[in-house]
């Protein structure tokens, strides 16, 4: 595995695995890796010859008031991890390579931006795509893989693709999960052993909302309730959403209507760490 900084570096080291007939494969991170991001490296490299994995805490989508600074690094250990997992190029620019003085340019994706996370984070998303556009610009891979942890940035990635023709099939895997339920998130060392314990109430509510909708509940409002009920159990937790949606158009749902998909997500605040989680769930 190569580690580079550079982004001609890249480009020439990606246009030379593209030129010599070989399928480029990016898996963009911010680091600190866990068993999430290796799955997609995995899966990355099931569908590409070079495999370049990228780490960069991109400061575009923090708020001011967000954990730019103190998000986890370890890149040593990012190394490891990402080589054994089957990187081959290991991509980890610094902010002034990537936002050089006198940046002015942003991909800002209208609507399906402004509800669930971006109600709560209005400039996190710009920051997202921004980035990506940039990454696949610089490598122009032929796939790049994405975790359905982040759900709704895998419907404003795919809007943005399909928007600005960029060619690139996008590829989702699965959430990889604890043995317990909690869903691995490079945030959950923030975690004390207590709200780690907390934390749990994220994907049992999903269940029990999961189980309400399969036993023919049909008011979202009646599950939302419920699965609030339930967060509030835990003192340490505070909800910022929950929500049932039009899995395609992230609209929140009034009716649960049998054969459509619907993505149960929430957000909620464990002590001062935001943990997010969802699932997709098909109505019978
Ligand atoms: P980051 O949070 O580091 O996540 C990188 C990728 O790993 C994302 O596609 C995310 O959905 C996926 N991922 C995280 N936890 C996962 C889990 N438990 N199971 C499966 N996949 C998981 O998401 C970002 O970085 C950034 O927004 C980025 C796309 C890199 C742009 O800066």
């Amino acid at each position: 595995m190569k580690v580079v900084t550079s982004i001609p570096e890249l480009q020439r080291l990606a246009n030379e695995a593209r030129l010599t007939g070989k399928r480029v494969g990016v898996v963009p991170t911010m680091g600190f890796l866990h068993d999430g991001h290796l799955s997609l490296i995995r899966i990355a490299r099931q569908h590409s010859d070079v495999v370049i994995t990228t780490i960069f805490v991109n400061p575009a989508q923090f708020a001011p008031n967000e954990d730019f600074e103190a998000y986890p690094r370890d890149l040593v250990r990012d190394e490891k991890l990402a080589e054994k997992a089957g990187t081959d190029l290991l991509f980890v620019p610094g902010v002034r390579e990537m936002y050089p003085e006198g940046y002015l340019t942003y991909v800002d994706v209208e609507n399906i931006t402004k509800v669930l996370e971006g109600k709560s984070r209005p400039t996190h998303f710009r920051g997202v795509t921004t980035v990506v556009a940039k990454l696949l610009n610089i490598a122009k891979p032929r796939v790049a893989v994405f975790g359905q942890k982040d759900a709704q940035q895998v419907a404003v990635i795919r809007q943005m693709v399909k928007d600005l023709n960029f060619d690139v099939d996008i590829i989702v895997g699965p959430i990889i999960r604890e043995s317990d339920g909690l869903a691995l998130s490079s945030r959950n060392v923030y975690l004390s052993p207590e709200q780690r314990s907390d934390a749990l109430v994220l994907s049992q509510s999903l269940r029990a909302g999961e189980k309400m909708i399969l036993e023919g509940e049909r008011w979202p409002d009646a599950i939302r309730a419920a699965m609030r009920d339930h967060i509030s159990t835990k003192p340490s937790a505070s909800i910022d959403y929950v929500s049932l949606a039009d899995a395609a158009t992230l609209e929140e749902l009034t009716t649960v209507r049998p054969g459509r998909q619907i993505l149960v997500s929430l957000a909620v605040r464990v002590g001062q760490t935001r943990l997010i989680d969802n699932t997709l769930v098909t109505v019978p």
